[in-house]
C-alpha cells in the first residue's frame, strides 16, 4: 500500500524548505511557466536559468516572441539545442497572438494542442501556473515513484508506466484545492535534488517509506533499461572566403536545425580523405568548386544519437571567378565578415569552429 497522504505532506514540507529560487517561481506567469517548462526539456536546470534569464530580458512576454523574427528567435536559443523547441515558441507565440487575442491557453486540453507541446509539458503548465490538479511525470517523477515502489521493470516499460500514473494521479487526488502547483514542483525538485540518480537517502524525508530503500535495493532502482544506440560520424566542413567575406546558408525547414546557418560541408564517405570530402560537399550542395587552403581544426559535438567529429578548412575558389551558389541543402546564403560571425545562430559543430576561428584571428586563411 501506497501512503499517499503521507509522502505528499512530507514532499510538500521539504519543497518549502528546499525548494529553488527559480525566476519562474516568483510570480507563476504562464508565459514565463511555459518558456521555461520547453527549456527544460532538454537542458539541465543551471543552463536553463542562465538562457531563461536572457531571454526574459529580450523578449518579457508573448506579443515580443510573436513578432521576432525567426533568425533572432533561433540566435537567443543557441547552445541549448534541440532547436524545434525555439521555433515552436515561436510558432506558438504567433497563434496565441493572433488567434487567441494574446491569452493564453489555460488547460491540459487547450495547452496539449500547441506546438511542442506534449502530456508532460500541457501539465506542468496547466497545473504550476493555473494550479489545475493534474499530475505532471517528468523523469525525475518516474524515477522517484519507482524507487519509493520498488518497480522490478525499467520505468518506460509498460507496467511501470502503469503503476507510475497510478501513483502520480492518487497523490494528486489527495492534496488541498491549490496545492498542485507546488506539489507537483516538489516531487520534480526532490527527484533532482534528493531521490537522484545516486540517492541521498540520509538526507530522505521519505526514507520510511521507500520499499527499494527497505529492500537495500535503492542503488539498483530504478532498473535501467536499453542502452541507447550511440553513431560515431565524421565530417569535414568548409569556410569559404572570397573578398574577406565568408559563405554561410541557412538550413532548409524540415530539416535538422532547420533555420541555423552554417558553413557547407558533410559526412566523409569510405574511402575520401577529409579535403575530398569537403570538395564534393561544397559542389553537391553549392555547385562552386573550392580548394581547401588551411586547416581550421577539429571539433567534437553529439545531437541526438550522434557523436560527431568535424574537420574545418578555410577554402578558397577553385576557378577564380565569382561565384554563383546555386543551394541544394539551403534555403538562403549570405556573405558576411568575419567579425559578424556572432550575430548568426550556429549549431554546436559550427558554433565551435567559430570560436577557433575566432581565436586564430581573421586573414589566417590567407597569410596575412
Ligand atoms: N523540471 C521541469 N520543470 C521543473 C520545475 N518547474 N521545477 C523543477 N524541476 C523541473
Amino acid at each position: 500500500m501506497f501512503p499517499h497522504t503521507q509522502v505528499t505532506e512530507r514532499l510538500l514540507r521539504w519543497f518549502e524548505e528546499h525548494g529553488r529560487d527559480l525566476p519562474w517561481r516568483k510570480e507563476y506567469k504562464p508565459y514565463e511557466v511555459w518558456v521555461s517548462e520547453i527549456m527544460l526539456q532538454q537542458t539541465q536546470m543551471d543552463r536553463a536559468v542562465e538562457y531563461f534569464t536572457r531571454w526574459m530580458v529580450r523578449f518579457p512576454d508573448v506579443e515580443s516572441v510573436a513578432q521576432a523574427s525567426e533568425d533572432e528567435i533561433l540566435k537567443y536559443w543557441e547552445g541549448l539545442g534541440y532547436y524545434s523547441r525555439a521555433r515552436n515558441l515561436h510558432a506558438t507565440a504567433q497563434r496565441i497572438v493572433t488567434k487567441g487575442n494574446g491569452r493564453f491557453p489555460n488547460t491540459v486540453t487547450e495547452l496539449e494542442g500547441l506546438p511542442g507541446v506534449g502530456p508532460y509539458t500541457a501539465r506542468a503548465v496547466a497545473s504550476l501556473a493555473f494550479k489545475e490538479p493534474v499530475p505532471a511525470i517528468d523523469a525525475n517523477v518516474e524515477r522517484v515513484v519507482a524507487r519509493l515502489r520498488c518497480l522490478d521493470q525499467p520505468v518506460k516499460h509498460k507496467e511501470s508506466q502503469r503503476a507510475i500514473q497510478e501513483s502520480a494521479r492518487d497523490m494528486v487526488a489527495v492534496l488541498k484545492p491549490g496545492q498542485a502547483r507546488e506539489f507537483n514542483q516538489a516531487l520534480m525538485e526532490f527527484g533532482a535534488l534528493v531521490c537522484s540518480r545516486n540517492p541521498r537517502c540520509e538526507e530522505c524525508p521519505l526514507e520510511s517509506m521507500c520499499l527499494s530503500r527497505k529492500a537495500g535495493l535503492e542503488h539498483e532502482r530504478p532498473i535501467k533499461g536499453k542502452p541507447k544506440e550511440v553513431v560515431r560520424i565524421t565530417m569535414a566542413t568548409g569556410v569559404l572566403v572570397h573578398h574577406n567575406r565568408l559563405f554561410i546558408q541557412k538550413r532548409l525547414p524540415g530539416d535538422v536545425w532547420a533555420g541555423l546557418w552554417e558553413f557547407p560541408g558533410g559526412v566523409i564517405e569510405d574511402g575520401e580523405s577529409q579535403e575530398q570530402a569537403l570538395v564534393r560537399e561544397f559542389q553537391e550542395e553549392t555547385e562552386m568548386d573550392v580548394v581547401p587552403t588551411w586547416r581550421i581544426g577539429t571539433v567534437r559535438y553529439s545531437y541526438t544519437k550522434y557523436r560527431v567529429t568535424m574537420h574545418g578548412f578555410y577554402c578558397a575558389l577553385a576557378n577564380g571567378r565569382e561565384p554563383e551558389p546555386v543551394l541544394s541543402a539551403a534555403s538562403r546564403y549570405e556573405w558576411i565578415e568575419f567579425q559578424d560571425m556572432d550575430k548568426w545562430a550556429f549549431p554546436a559543430g559550427h558554433a565551435k569552429l567559430r570560436t577557433i576561428m575566432q581565436e586564430q584571428g581573421p586573414g589566417v586563411e590567407t597569410g596575412e
